[in-house]
């Protein structure tokens, strides 16, 4: 044991030696903790034998790696003997201390590949890191043949930073098949994400079947389709028809809920009240504070429902909120609470709590009646009314609540954590009141948000760039590690209409995210992690998964010079990339001027500029072409 243990000291000591020597041939996303590269290659046998532990879980962990390589080499798979096999997966006891319950370390030498972990979810992390190990051509759906199937000589030492590493998917704004959420489950996995927030509920859809309350599906899980603009369209008109949408019953939920677990994710329900919900209230009038308003609504299929010229909360132009005081509002919470409890192993339940508006309640006066028989002096300390019951519900289940950055406000429920949305800044007070932190900010977390100039990218109203997200450091300077759990990246879907356009808001970001969530904060090179991208990207060409080429493209900053002339510069979020531009409305290539830094006037007379970048010879991600007038707004919006 104590061999063992400083065995593992002068690993680590030596890896951050020779991992820089190795570099340039391993591109491992989340980086391992330690990793030491032999020299040679193990080459996989005609025939693959695969040696575990007879256990449930090892044969989850024998099935992904199974699959994964009959579908790509065609080798014939079978089980074998520890001392044998081409592929051990081994329990070591008293490692605990050292790999945690997901770390593992993975092995190849002449003699085969071993994986060794203390706990089953370490096998499957390392399977996935052999997975990056062997030639991209693993990520073949079909055999391929004239393959070397080698894996080169290393020793990795792995374990996460973070238990938490989420991704949240809105299934609400747009509905999502079971088999795509499994999908997005298999593509998550590959990266080490272990948790999956569903965002089940929402004012466009109310997604997974409630026993007793069978309008939630059958009229709160559809809208009118409409494709364009989302937030922009005109209200349907009464007679349009509501088929567009779905849910999970709860076979369904069962059955991800148990895919999730053979792939060692969690699932984790949000359920968004008390704003949020106007699929909720169109189904049951009766739990809104305006039932006869509510009677007349339909579940949003994209109109505007919210003035958010005021910020956060908006008001609502519709009453999309439940009522705080209704008791019939807490005894359906709670008939909904115990069935996500039933259906959902993992401990926390998600009560959103976000963006409620207050203006409906402000004129109910059974709200005001509440505010002076509970002495409540504001509508946060009524929304926080509403969050203390609704936590009492969930800790009656033996659940957690967790809920976003809002639910601070008015006082937190005592037992309540928080996902903080806007920025850092509610984590930091809900970790300073000693309440647990799931880090999820806007500014890095928000894959939603446009990837790159929005001249190029499909509409949404922020960007958050591959860097940036890469930036994110969880655990604020000051604040009490201990309190933050861990990140997530979120992906709401108003603007995302497909599976396909889906993992091209997810891909990359979600590399660098999980890089976030899993590598040591001082294993972190933002440089080293977007050639590893690149790597990655070709793997994705292969598995034919769609992911953006944004951080190639230019980044465009217009200012107003002194004297009121248009001035652009550029900038690249790669280093080794050189820009080319033009003023006179053709397409550049890398015969035409070279961006060399500084400011450039686009002559009086340009009404469009393009530029693009290249490597070397080699054209790389998107042209930007920008008209004149867009390029004047932007310079004058700053100078506001
Ligand atoms: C949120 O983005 N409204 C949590």
């Amino acid at each position: 044991m104590n061999l063992f243990r400083s065995g593992i000291t002068l690993l680590l000591c030596l890896s951050s030696i020779i991992s820089i020597a190795n570099d340039t041939t391993l591109a491992i996303i989340p980086e391992p903790l330690s990793v030491i590269q032999g020299k040679g290659s193990y080459i996989l046998p005609a025939a693959i034998t695969i040696a575990a532990p007879a256990t449930e879980e090892a044969g989850w962990v024998v099935s992904t790696l199974k699959s994964q390589l009959a579908n790509a080499t065609g080798k014939n798979i079978s089980a074998g003997t520890a001392a044998s096999a081409t592929i051990t997966l081994q329990t070591v006891s008293g490692e605990a201390a050292t790999l945690g319950t997901e770390g593992y370390r993975l092995s190849v030498n002449a003699k085969g590949i071993v994986i060794s972990a203390a706990s089953p979810a370490g096998w499957f992390y390392g399977v996935q890191t052999l997975f990056q190990l062997l030639p991209k051509e693993i990520e073949n759906k079909t055999p391929k043949k004239n393959i070397t199937w080698k894996v080169p000589y290393v020793t990795i030492m792995d374990k996460p930073r973070f238990g938490w590493r989420g991704l949240m998917f809105d299934v609400s704004r747009h509905f999502f098949t079971k088999q795509e959420v499994k999908q997005f489950i298999d593509d998550m996995v590959r990266y080490k994400y272990n948790l999956l927030h569903l965002h089940l509920t929402d004012d466009e859809g109310w997604r997974i079947e409630i026993k007793g309350f069978p309008r939630l599906t059958t009229v709160g899980a559809w809208n009118v389709k409409k494709e364009g603009y989302f937030g922009t369209f005109p209200t349907p008109a009464p007679n349009e028809p509501k088929n567009y949408g779905g849910f999970y019953t709860q076979d369904d939920i069962r059955e991800l809920v148990k895919y999730a677990k053979e792939r060692f994710v969690n699932i984790m329900p949000e359920v968004d009240v008390p704003g949020h919900s106007l699929a909720t209230v169109v189904s049951y009038p009766e739990l809104s504070g305006t039932p006869d308003m509510a009677k007349q609504y339909q579940v949003r299929s994209g109109e505007e429902i919210m003035d958010w010229s005021h910020g956060n909360p908006p008001t609502a132009m519709v009453n999309n909120t439940l009522s705080p005081v209704k008791e019939n509002v807490y005894q359906f919470l709670d008939q909904v609470i115990t069935q996500l409890a039933d259906l959902f192993p993992f401990p926390y339940i998600h009560l959103g709590g976000d963006e409620c508006p207050k203006n409906f309640w402000e004129k109910d006066p059974e709200v005001q009646a509440l505010m002076k028989k509970e002495g409540l002096k504001n509508m946060d300390e009524v929304q926080s009314y509403f969050e203390k019951r609704v936590e009492k519900l969930v800790s009656a289940k033996g659940k957690k609540m967790i809920g976003w950055d809002e639910i601070l406000h008015g006082g937190l429920a005592p037992g309540a954590a928080v996902m903080s949305w806007q920025g850092m800044k509610g984590g930091i007070e809900a970790a300073r009141q000693k309440h647990e932190v799931v880090m999820t900010p806007t500014t890095f977390a928000y894959i939603d948000y446009m990837q790159g100039d929005a001249a190029t990218e499909p509409h949404v109203y922020s960007t958050l760039r591959l860097k940036k997200s890469y930036e994110f450091e969880p655990v604020p300077t000051g604040v009490s590690a201990e309190y933050i759990k861990g990140g997530q990246g979120n992906l709401w879907t108003e603007q995302i209409y497909n599976y396909r356009y889906l993992q091209y808001m997810v891909w990359p970001r979600a590399f660098s995210l999980a890089e976030t969530f899993w590598t040591a904060a001082d294993k972190k090179n933002w440089n080293r992690f977007a050639q590893k991208t690149e790597a990655h990207m070709e793997r994705y060409d292969i598995a034919e998964k769609k992911y953006a080429t944004s951080m190639f493209d230019p980044i465009i900053i217009t200012t107003k010079a002194t004297d009121g002339r248009l001035q652009v510069q550029f900038d690249t979020e790669l280093n080794d990339l050189q820009l080319y531009y033009s003023f006179d409305n053709t397409f550049p290539d890398y015969f035409y001027p070279a961006y060399k830094g500084g400011a450039l006037y686009p002559p009086a007379e340009c009404f469009m500029m393009r530029v693009v970048a290249y490597r070397g010879k080699q054209k790389m991600g998107n042209m930007i072409t920008i008209t004149r007038e867009e390029l004047e707004k932007r310079a004058n919006k700053k100078g506001e």
